[in-house]
């Protein structure tokens, strides 16, 4: 029998689809965060463990060495700043997650300490936040760099960055807040200290100026893949959203995640594994393979934003190779290595780029069928894989927010397979997650 497992949703603070029939005035209007609500209220519905709002912070050029394809595809641009959005979506939920993304690359620990410490008070505990280590040279050259650190270093960067955060947390200990009206103290100064922390990358007295957060550490989540990343992942994060393809690799990658965290003295339980996936779900299996097959061959019109967008995150103009040859092997990034290397073993079968940019999804294995058969592929794969959960991401419609919130999660609830309820209103999103 498979276990219960965890459902995240995967976004960003961007327009949604403007174009379609349904999509009313999103184009418009999401900007003020509206439309945010409504996916927080439904995936509370849903009972969704969290949303992860990913974030960059650049127009891209890579493609054609022009912002022209970026734009006109609203790709990289624009998105607005995910932290922002929090407290938002915090006001009209109650118990989701609410993880948004900031880059140990541009941010000062001290300022993201103090954010991140506010939007846990701001959420009654229930903020996340996904370490990133950027993957551009454009966006570094909007924090007054020239170049992005080299891929590995980032992370030497980062677990230095973490480990001044985490110190910061801690810089308040328990009880610190007195509020003693016979004294007039309102914190007791022996319980606040300072950090001092003189690192290779980070100078930070402390403390922090900000009361400890219903969590204390917020939630963190992760996405490394190369076995640098893997490693820092395992090491640091609550959550990890993986984009390996297959159960093969899928059960794979959490194993070697699972061992790594034992090896740095954690318990593997504590960290769920969330895989992406980008259902898609009709009123019979046939009906959904041939919306499959429509959104294929449109897809082909659409190999220009798909090179665009791999060319923004890997900063490799993939303008430059023909569309109709095999795929070129020997490229390599300082930017996102775990899409491009998925990315170009797609072309392993000889197939040319056209077509691999045509049917190109990080999606961990491919749903497509009635809620039925799409949740018994589900169970089948999380039975196989041993754990932890799916991340949705999909086209971001108010009809497919439904078709996933209000057809398929019931599906899956009928049968046990995720969570029914969450843990009274109160609890953290950590004992949430933890909760199995
Ligand atoms: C589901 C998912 C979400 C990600 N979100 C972001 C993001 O918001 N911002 C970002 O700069 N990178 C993001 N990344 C990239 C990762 O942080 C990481 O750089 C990438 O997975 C490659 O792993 P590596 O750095 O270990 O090579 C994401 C990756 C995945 C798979």
């Amino acid at each position: 029998m498979t276990d219960m497992f965890h459902l995240g949703w995967f976004t960003n603070f961007a327009p949604p689809p403007w174009e379609g029939q349904f999509s009313g005035h999103n184009g418009e209007t999401w900007a003020n965060g509206r439309f945010y609500q409504d996916l927080a209220q439904a995936l509370e519905r849903a009972r969704f463990d969290y949303i992860m709002l990913e974030d960059s912070s650049m127009v891209s050029d890579a493609y054609e060495g022009s912002s022209r394809a970026d734009l006109k595809h609203h790709l990289y641009a624009p998105k607005h700043d995910p932290l922002a959005l929090v407290p938002l979506l915090a006001a009209v939920t109650t118990s989701l997650g609410i993880v948004a993304t900031a880059s140990t690359s541009f941010y000062p620990p001290y300022q993201l300490a103090r954010t991140m410490t506010t939007l846990d008070h701001l959420s009654r505990g229930r903020a996340g936040w996904n370490i990133v280590t950027s993957s551009e040279d454009r966006a570094a050259q909007n924090y007054g760099r020239t170049k992005l650190q080299e891929h590995d270093g980032r992370y030497d960067r980062a677990d230095e960055f973490v480990q001044v955060v985490d110190a910061l947390w801690n810089s308040w200990d328990d009880g610190a807040i007195i509020q003693d009206r016979e004294t007039g103290r309102y914190v007791d100064h022996t319980k606040v200290h300072t950090i001092d922390h003189s690192g290779e990358y980070y100078s930070v007295r402390g403390p922090l100026n900000t009361v400890p957060g219903p969590q204390r550490r917020p939630v963190i989540c992760q996405a490394g893949g190369s076995p640098r990343g893997k490693r820092f992942a395992a090491e640091h994060a609550d959550t990890i959203i993986a984009q390996s393809r297959g159960p093969e690799r899928m059960k794979e990658f959490r194993d070697d995640i699972r061992r790594l965290a034992a090896e740095a003295g954690r318990d593997p339980d504590d960290i769920k594994v969330l895989f992406i996936v980008s259902p898609l779900v009709a009123a019979s299996d046939a009906e959904a393979q041939e919306l499959q097959a429509s959104s294929k061959a449109q897809a082909e019109t659409n190999v220009e934003k798909a090179l665009a967008h791999l060319s923004a995150l890997t900063e490799v103009d993939f303008s430059q190779f023909d569309l109709d040859a095999p795929v070129t092997q020997d490229i390599t990034t300082n930017g996102h290595r775990t899409t491009l290397s998925e990315f170009l073993k797609l072309g392993d079968d000889g197939r040319t780029l056209r077509e691999v940019a045509a049917g190109w999804s990080i999606s961990a294995v491919d749903l497509v069928g009635s809620v039925e058969s799409v949740a018994d592929r589900m169970e089948e794969v999380m039975g196989y894989v041993g754990g932890d959960g799916f991340l949705m991401s999909g086209p971001m419609t108010r009809t497919y927010i439904g078709e996933i919130v209000d057809g398929l999660v019931p599906e899956l609830q009928r049968r046990g397979l995720t969570r029914s309820d969450y843990l009274p209103q109160g609890a953290t999103f950590r004992e949430n997650l933890r909760s199995f």
